[in-house]
């Protein structure tokens, strides 16, 4: 695959997506504001490259496809020019003004033809797409953490998204070994998130009001419905502050009360239990 992508944020998504797409092919310049996400994220390559190819997963070697990528520094004010990218991805915090900022900065550091995403997990794109001149070529492409492993990636259209941008995205994804969900409607959370965190939310007041453990909830979801990871498991590795700020957000939205952060969250978060990354969450962890 020949695109040029130039990505914004070397975070757990944004040195995710980096990785796919150097795999894929492409030549990657990954920007960020913090010389230890880009440092954290080209060591975080390389291991992950290097599993993969031990294991047969991918024939070139953790060298040849890390070769593909170029960190750079940004610094607040500016992104450096990319006037060759085909292709760029914001992947900052999931903060509107932040992203809109950054947006339109990327908007001025690429050409007229480069095609522009975002892999916000839940802020409508119409809201986001109001930084840029040109909202005809902007167009949400959600992948799931992690990147390099998850398969579905939502290509969420916008108001603005023209036809021709909603195709080149799913036609990118899927060239970028992916399986793309083309969302026709920009409702904040989109699709899969919407549904994840209906179903997550009514497996955490069930234990709240003390209906079943966590444990035997998470058993039962995978018996009965085959899912590989309970939904509480899954809140424990995405990170209990990430969930309540992702649900904070969709309900700010939508004033739905099934995506109302439920008080176990909020209880656990300002107890520091986060989850896996705390040693503690739902479960507790060595
Ligand atoms: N983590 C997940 O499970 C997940 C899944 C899907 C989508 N997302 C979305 O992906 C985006 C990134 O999430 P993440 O988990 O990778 O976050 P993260 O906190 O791991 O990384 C964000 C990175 O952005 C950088 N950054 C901040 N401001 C910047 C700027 N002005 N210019 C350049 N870089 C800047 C930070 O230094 C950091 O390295 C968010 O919108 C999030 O909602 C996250």
């Amino acid at each position: 695959m020949s695109e040029n992508v130039m990505i914004v944020g070397a975070g757990a998504m944004g040195s995710g997506i980096a990785q796919v797409c150097a795999q894929a092919g492409c030549q990657v310049t990954l920007c960020d504001v913090e010389q230890a996400s880009l440092d954290k994220a080209l060591a975080g390559m390389q291991k992950s490259l290097t599993k993969l190819h031990s294991k047969g997963r991918i024939e070139e070697s953790a060298e040849v496809v890390s070769g593909r990528v170029t960190t750079k520094l940004a610094n607040q004010g500016s992104l450096p020019e990319a006037p060759d990218a085909t292709l760029a991805i914001e992947a900052v915090f999931e903060d509107v003004e932040l992203k809109r900022n950054v947006l339109a900065k990327l908007e001025a550091a690429v050409s007229e033809t480069c095609l522009i995403a975002t892999n916000t997990s839940g802020i409508p794109i119409g809201k986001l797409a109001a930084a840029l001149s040109r909202p005809d070529r902007f167009v949400g492409m959600h992948f799931f953490n992690p990147a390099v492993l998850m398969r579905m990636v939502e290509v969420v259209r916008g108001s603005a998204t023209s036809d021709e941008t909603f195709s080149k995205a799913l036609e990118v994804v899927i060239a970028l070994g992916k399986d793309p969900l083309p969302v026709k409607l920009d409702l904040p959370g989109f699709v899969l998130n919407r549904i994840a965190m209906v179903a997550s939310n009514e497996a955490i007041r069930l234990v709240e009001m003390g209906a079943v453990e966590a444990a035997d909830l998470d058993r039962g979801v995978k018996g009965a419905f085959g899912w590989k990871l309970g939904p509480l498991e899954t809140a424990d590795l995405v990170g209990l502050d990430v969930l309540l700020s992702a649900r904070g957000q969709i309900y700010e939205h939508t004033k739905d009360e099934r995506f109302k952060p439920p008080d176990l969250i909020k209880k656990k978060v300002a107890a520091g239990e986060l989850g896996r990354k705390t040693g503690k969450g739902f479960y507790e962890y060595k």
